[in-house]
């Protein structure tokens, strides 16, 4: 069955919220989830800390009832990479299969994805994606997931198979 998703885009990263950068990433996972006939409630863009990251995903799941989170960013290995704590914390419920998934399709596209981090869980009815923030790269993770998550979503709600 085919349902419209309420989708929230949340990008970290300091020099896109200092604007300094053009947000590529964010406005191209605003432009597929629409593509993919959803509407995207909310986009943001936090810095890299963990307070505005959790602060911006708890307003977007529970003020603007997103079905989805996807943030893009902040998932490497440097210093100020917290996406993946802040997601965490902000999580009831951890959903590894689809970190694992991201990680695994990645792997064959780069080397280089063994070095996201990134998290999934579930916050209330709010999936939580973490993905990583080069265009190209959230393109592709978006590309890894999309497919499972009107099911997923389904299930969240407590309907069944
Ligand atoms: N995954 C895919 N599918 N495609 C990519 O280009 N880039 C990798 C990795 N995952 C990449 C990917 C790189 S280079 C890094 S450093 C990590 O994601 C972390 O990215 P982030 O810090 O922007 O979140």
């Amino acid at each position: 069955m085919k349902r419209e998703l309420r989708v929230g885009v949340l990008t970290c990263s300091d020099t896109r919220a200092a604007g300094e950068a053009e947000d590529t990433a964010g406005k191209e996972l605003e432009r597929l989830s629409r593509e993919s006939g959803w509407k995207v409630v909310h986009y943001a863009i936090c810095p890299d800390d963990e307070a505005p990251i959790a602060e911006a995903l708890i307003e977007m799941a529970q003020s603007r009832e997103a079905d989805v989170i996807f943030t893009c960013g902040g998932t490497g290995l440097g210093p100020r990479d917290v996406t993946p704590e802040a997601t965490s914390k902000v999580c009831d419920r951890a959903v590894p299969g689809i970190a694992e998934a991201i990680r695994a399709e990645s792997l064959r596209v780069t080397r280089r994805a063994m070095l996201s981090r990134g998290y999934a869980g579930i916050r209330g009815r709010t999936l939580i994606i973490n993905l990583p923030g080069s265009k190209k790269a959230a393109k592709e993770t978006f590309g890894f997931v999309a497919d499972q998550l009107e099911h997923a979503v389904e299930m969240i709600a407590g309907g069944g198979h």
